[in-house]
């Protein structure tokens, strides 16, 4: 579909449920945004839980969104139940001026939703010159350590730095791939890597239906899960939001607001060594660019180059869509 005709599309459908024209417009950059960066689990596929969420009035589509000032560095949002989207926006578009205000932002939010791909926020600080931290938790996917059951979220962790012209983005959830991802699988009816999740029984499988049953396997065992602890110790006790394995699923728990929380920090990177800090991080390129290449790797690339290039590639192609997604645009844009 053309990028035109599908901004507006969706830009229609979060208007008629209720959002205003801004953040409709929010909504649907950085779902056509998902989609440029090929990250489809994190696009269009998720358009009808939104909206889902939103006639269940689990997310606010009015939001009185506060922002309590507590220092000239440190800002705490109640984000009001909204859609994810539009708080982090200006989380951390408030996180940019406390950094440049004082050198270094501290934004909390709290009673927040699914914000999507942390890159988008992140990208907006390293535009502006900025070191950025951005956290969130998510509804239960993971075991903890020695655990049977589901509790941490993929909880992704995403670390930015201006690097020249591509920014430097790091940008990973702490499971094997996101749950997104099985979702995905799952709406299309393919199969899931191997390796990457357990059935409810413990067993490796690569069905998507067994992998949302059961638990899916984070990143280096017990590291992949300590980090996803710090990730739900930073968003969720921090900011005083929902932690614990209390971060409600927005597919399946229709019991209340997702209450997920978000952290972002931004550092300017010239407080210490000035200019020199630029120079500094050019030679880290280089020389790691520069090292010999491993067996199969024609070519060394840092934490976001490769979602880059391909964002530059799509940018101005149509964006396909499966069928069955685009049914349901199509009944989501008749309501
Ligand atoms: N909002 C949420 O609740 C939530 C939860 C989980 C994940 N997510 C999002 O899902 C997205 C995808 O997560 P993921 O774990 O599937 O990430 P991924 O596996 O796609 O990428 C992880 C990181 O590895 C880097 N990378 C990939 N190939 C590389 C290469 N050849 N050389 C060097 N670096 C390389 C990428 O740039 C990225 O920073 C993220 O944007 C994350 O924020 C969101």
């Amino acid at each position: 579909m053309k990028q035109n005709i599908l901004r507006s599309k969706l830009i229609k459908i979060f208007k008629k449920h209720k959002l205003s024209k801004e953040h409709s417009k929010i909504c649907a950059d950085y779902l056509i945004k998902a989609e440029l960066v090929e990250a489809k689990s994190h696009g269009l596929t998720r358009l009808k839980m939104y909206c889902n969420r939103i006639q269940k009035k689990l997310i606010n589509p009015k939001p009185k969104i506060k922002i309590k000032k507590i220092s000239q560095s440190i800002s705490h949002i109640d984000a009001d139940n909204s859609i994810g989207f539009v708080s982090a926006d200006i989380a951390v578009k408030q996180a940019i001026k406390n950094a440049k205000r004082t050198g270094i932002g501290l934004v909390a939010v709290k009673r927040s939703g699914h914000f999507g791909l942390s890159s988008f926020y992140a990208e907006q600080a390293v535009k502006k010159r900025l070191i950025v931290f951005c956290f969130t938790n998510a509804p239960p996917a993971l075991a903890p350590h020695g655990a049977k059951k589901s509790l941490f979220g993929t909880n992704p962790i995403c670390f930015g730095v201006p690097a020249g012209k591509t920014p430097f983005i790091l940008d990973t959830s702490v499971s094997m791939i996101n749950r997104g991802r099985i979702r995905h699988a799952h709406k299309l009816r393919r199969k899931i890597p191997y390796g990457v999740a357990l059935n409810k029984f413990g067993k490796i499988t690569t069905n998507a239906k067994q992998a949302l049953q059961g638990t899916q396997l984070p990143i280096a065992g017990f590291k992949g899960s300590g980090l996803a602890w710090m990730v739900d110790i930073l968003s969720g006790i921090l900011t005083g939001s929902s932690h614990s394995g209390k971060t409600k699923d927005p597919f399946d728990d229709f019991s209340g607001p997702q209450n997920v929380g978000h952290l972002f920090i931004t550092i300017n990177p010239k407080i210490f060594i000035g200019k020199n800090f630029d120079k500094e991080m050019k030679k880290s390129i280089k020389i790691i660019k520069n090292l010999p290449k491993a067996r199969g790797c024609d070519k060394i690339l840092y934490p976001g180059e490769r979602k880059n290039n391909t964002y530059k590639k799509n940018l101005k192609k149509d964006i396909l869509i499966p069928s069955i997604i685009i049914k349901e645009i199509e009944k989501l844009d008749v309501i």
